[in-house]
This record gives structure tokens, C-alpha cells and sequence, in this order.
């Protein structure tokens, strides 16, 4: 199954609306029947165990927005891998463009991460993407390669990794990939990661940058992309529930198109003539 939604709180909400939220993300999935759908919140780390207990028992996980490889040490405003997987939580976000730019995250200490972080069982969602001046100068995917060639070296557990494509001139702009963009690179991607010796056909794949419930579905009906990581519109709970809407029809819809029933394939004339 390779769907998946993501929320990413980032640095937002303050306790009581953060509990809110959770409580009417839990409710609206809990109504709609959507126990199908993997989802992950990201919440401010502050408010990580309480989100796993509002959360347990459902299919909704909860990740961390960062970690810091490690279990303990001298490392004064951290929190480590360690310490978020005892927390109860199931995933971590690495490689995020915020933290690569605001924080100077280098290629060597993303590695350091996600290892950890696998090795602490929790499963990582990579991101990667080119900023405007990179897509400009047409090196969108020399930077797409080598963020996954230098990072994604050595022991990796594929089965806890996915990967979202985040252009860096999408994210909190209003300005979204097209549809054929995404495509473009998701497609790369997983060739990418096939041509490493990835169960790549098996691993999602996200689509993340002002995606929201007008442009989900058009992105969502691209074969490569498997679901999203969502910024803004997961901060209501309307938002976030009409983008997992999206999510859930695109994807059936589009294995409907190319479910292979034997029935279905068989010649009109032989049809007729079988009666
Ligand atoms: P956005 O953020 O949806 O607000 O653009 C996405 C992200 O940074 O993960």
C-alpha cells in the first residue's frame, strides 16, 4: 500500500487548540470511516504524547518534526530518536528544506538522522526538492539526485522510508506544482531509488507544497504520486479532512482505471459470441 497523508503542524498552535485539532482530526476520520488511510500528524514535539494518546488505537500516527541521533547527551535543546520512539511515536520527518535552510542541516547529519531514527524503529519521511533559482537553471534533478545519493547511503530500511517531494518554491507560497511537474519528478525519484536496489514500486511517495483541498485531487490522479504532506491545510481540520477526500478518491479511482480484472479484458466479440 503505498498511500499516505501527512500533516505537518510545523511551529504552530498553542496547547488547548492543538488538543482541539487532534480531537476533531479524530472524530472526522473515526465518521467517514477512513481507518484505511495511513495518516501521520507532525505536531510541535511539545505536544507529541499527548497526540499519541488521543490518537492511540486509530491509524492516525504521530511523527516528530525533528530528532537528533542518539538516545542521550550534552545537547542542550535537543531531543533525541530515542526519546521520540519511547514517546510513543511512529515516524520522523528529515531532510525538511526549512531545516536544511534555516538550520544549515548538511547531507552528513540527514544521514545521521534517518539511520538513527530507523535503527530507534521509527520510519522516516525523507523530503527533498529544488529551490526557484535551482528549477530555473535546470537542475532540478542534479539537486534531486544528489539529495537522495548523499543521503541515502549504506544500511537503509526501505520499508520504513518514504520520500516527499517538496519543491522549495512551493511550500507556504500558494504556488503549487503542476500536476505534470509533480509527476515529473515523483517519476524521477522512484527511478532514483529503483536504480539503488529500493523496493521503489512499494514506497510512497508524497507530493508536499501548498497542496489544499482546490488542487489535491489533480496532483493526487498522477500515477507517482501516492499522497501528500500538507502544511497550511492541516491546520483545520475541514481542510485536511477534504485533501485525505481527495486522497482516497483519486487513489481508487485510479486503481479502478487500472485494476486488470480478467473479466473486463476480454474482447467484446468474444464476449458476445460466448452467448
Ligand atoms: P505548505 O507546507 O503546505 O504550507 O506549503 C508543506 C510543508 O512544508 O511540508
Amino acid at each position: 500500500m503505498r498511500r499516505l497523508l501527512a500533516a505537518n503542524w510545523k511551529m504552530h498552535l498553542y496547547p488547548e487548540e492543538a488538543i482541539s485539532l487532534l480531537q476533531e482530526i479524530r472524530s472526522l476520520w473515526e465518521r467517514n470511516g477512513w481507518q484505511t488511510l495511513p495518516t501521520v500528524i507532525f505536531p510541535p514535539i511539545l505536544y507529541l504524547r499527548e497526540a499519541v494518546s488521543l490518537l492511540r488505537g486509530m491509524t492516525l500516527a504521530v511523527g516528530a518534526q525533528n530528532g537528533y541521533p542518539g538516545e542521550f547527551g550534552a545537547f542542550t535543546g535537543e531531543v533525541s530518536m530515542a526519546q521520540i520512539a519511547a514517546c510513543g511515536a511512529k515516524w520522523v520527518l528529515v531532510g525538511h528544506s526549512e531545516r536544511r535552510y534555516y538550520f544549515g542541516e548538511s547531507h552528513e547529519l540527514l544521514q545521521q538522522k534517518l539511520k538513527d531514527a530507523q535503527r530507534r524503529g521509527l520510519s522516516v519521511i525523507y523530503c527533498v526538492g529544488e529551490t526557484l533559482s535551482q528549477r530555473e537553471a535546470g537542475q532540478t534533478f542534479d539537486v534531486l539526485s544528489q539529495q537522495i545519493e548523499e543521503v541515502l547511503q549504506g544500511e537503509i530500511l526501505w520499508e520504513k522510508l518514504a520520500i516527499a517531494y517538496e519543491p522549495v518554491w512551493a511550500i507556504g507560497t500558494g504556488v503549487h506544482a503542476t500536476p505534470a511537474q509533480a509527476q515529473e519528478a515523483h517519476a524521477f525519484i522512484r527511478s532514483l531509488l529503483q536504480a539503488k536496489g529500493a523496493p521503489a514500486a512499494s514506497m510512497p511517495i508524497l507530493y508536499g507544497g501548498s497542496l489544499k483541498p482546490e488542487n489535491a485531487s489533480e496532483i493526487f490522479s498522477q500515477a507517482d504520486v501516492d499522497g501528500g504532506l500538507v502544511g497550511g491545510a492541516s491546520l483545520k481540520s475541514e481542510s485536511f479532512a477534504a485533501i485525505a477526500a481527495c486522497l482516497i478518491a483519486g487513489k481508487d479511482h485510479t486503481q479502478l482505471a487500472g485494476s486488470r480484472d480478467p473479466q473486463s479484458e476480454a474482447p467484446l466479440e468474444s464476449e458476445h459470441s460466448a452467448h
